[in-house]
């Protein structure tokens, strides 16, 4: 049989506010022309993230009814523990409220005046938090992640060649290298096992460690799977376990793979370095076995992390990514290919090429989007892309993202996207563009004002 098939069924359904197209453009008025400022329950499909906004199964419900809140080593604690040891390998595991604190922790243990840490891309909050530290956050993508439209299944990849030079012009002030899988900065591309273990040897030889920012790792290990030569016949549990070989630690939003709504953790194998991060975990967060999390927030990490490795799973994930994806490509939307597993981005500039860069393609897409069916999605502008790849030819590049939450739509919900943009696209001229009225703070950035263009 070839259906994709969701592997579950609906307990309990929370019902969609549905708006005319009168109503949703008093709204996008009300909200200044962008559709980060709209409020959510005015939002019929919402695109903005994938992240924090999963849907729990009953058994992670269930294991929300035995989260035991005791302040020291409460048996929710164990169960995290437990079952997070059957996936990763290492030797300390520290719960912290998501991925940002576990990255806030790590750089904090390694980052100086001088320190530089190479990535294959830096998330936002990896990069932030090492740069207000005094560090350099150096990103080191492959060239072909720059090429919107070629079929290279591993765009995720790190630059191994430029990881060398760097490492041998500057080991003494590099403590560690990331990976970041998927790479979600880079379009939300996989890195391949091979790619994995090239860094790992090179770290090696460096004598530097290797972490992962590892939010969608699951999905990183479903793609090799898909993608890479040896792999289609192995289990993702032993794909994952490979991986995961291969490094010293790991940084993870748990609101990601992990299928809950909040928290993650900071994972490594240094004695010294756990010592150090239970210290600050312990000023800034919260006790060594909770880390800012309630009990109840372990349990629903321990069932989720589970349910997130699973195969069935993970296959209707990426296929129905997929399903959009290429029900866009059909219609000849430029959506950028490989397909990624988390979400779908579709380069602005090229779809509405009658608007000019200065007048925000990305966010008049959003605007479209929203007035046309409800639908909510993220702009990614040149300064966000060029972020990441860092080359000139990318400036004014604008992308939007729409990131699919994990098991909280329906196949029709995604065929209806594809149903709004193919009425979009047939009515182009209707947008012509915004003009940007006010800023955000860099570090805010879903906070700017526009108006249409007259
Ligand atoms: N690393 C990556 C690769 C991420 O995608 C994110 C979050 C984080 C770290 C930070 O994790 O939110 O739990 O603190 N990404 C979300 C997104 C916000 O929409 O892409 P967090």
């Amino acid at each position: 049989m070839n259906t994709v098939f969701e592997p579950y069924r609906i307990k309990s359904v929370e019902l969609l506010k549905v708006t005319t197209e009168q109503e949703r453009k008093a709204l996008l008025r009300e909200a200044f022309y962008n559709v980060a400022l709209l409020k959510s329950d005015d939002v019929l499909l919402d695109f903005l993230t994938d992240s924090g906004i999963s849907a729990m199964s009953s058994n992670q419900w269930a294991a929300v009814q035995l989260g035991d809140e005791s302040y020291v080593r409460s048996p929710s604690y164990e169960k995290f523990q437990q079952s997070l040891r059957e996936i990763i390998p290492f030797k300390h595991i520290i719960p912290t409220h998501q991925g940002r604190s576990a990255e806030r922790i790590l750089a904090s243990l390694v980052t100086s005046e001088n320190t530089i840490i190479p990535n294959n891309a830096h998330f936002d909050t990896t990069k932030g938090n090492i740069m207000s530290m005094g560090g350099e956050a150096v990103d080191l993508l492959v060239d072909e992640s720059r090429d919107l439209n070629s079929d290279y299944p591993f765009k995720g990849n790190m630059d191994i060649d430029r990881l060398a030079s760097l490492l041998k012009e500057h080991s003494e002030s590099i403590p560690l290298v990331f990976l970041t899988i998927t790479n979600n900065s880079a379009l939300g591309q996989p890195v391949s096992m091979q790619n994995i273990r090239a860094t790992r040897d090179l770290c090696h030889t460096f004598n530097i460690p290797l972490f992962f920012d590892g939010c969608r790792f699951a999905e990183n290990a479903y793609m090799i799977k898909q993608r890479e030569e040896g792999y289609a016949n192995i289990p993702v549990r032993e794909i994952i376990q490979e991986m995961f070989s291969y490094v010293d630690g790991m940084t993870m939003s748990a609101k990601k793979d992990a299928l809950v709504n909040t928290g993650g953790w900071l994972a490594l194998n240094d004695d010294d370095w756990a010592k150090k991060a239970l210290n600050e975990l312990l000023l800034t967060q919260g006790f060594v076995t909770y880390g800012g999390l309630s009990g109840r927030d372990l349990e629903a990490i321990a069932v989720g992390v589970q349910e997130g490795v699973d195969e069935h799973y993970l296959k209707h994930r990426i296929k129905s990514v997929e399903r959009l994806a290429s029900g866009l490509d059909k219609l000849g939307i430029p959506v950028v290919k490989p397909y990624s597993s988390h979400a779908v981005y579709v380069d602005a500039t090229r779809f509405f090429n009658h608007i000019d860069a200065a007048h925000h393609p990305g966010q008049t897409l959003n605007v479209a989007l929203y007035e046309s069916g409800g639908i909510r999605a993220c702009e990614l502008n040149s300064i966000k892309l060029d972020n990441a790849f860092d080359k000139p030819e990318a400036s004014g590049r604008c992308l939007i993202r729409m990131a699919i939450p994990r098991r909280v739509y329906t196949q029709s919900h995604l065929d209806y996207v594809v149903e709004v943009f193919d009425h979009i696209s047939k009515n182009k001229t209707r947008w012509s563009g915004l003009d940007k009225v006010s800023d955000a703070d860099p570090l805010y950035y879903y906070g700017a004002k526009y108006q249409p263009v007259t």
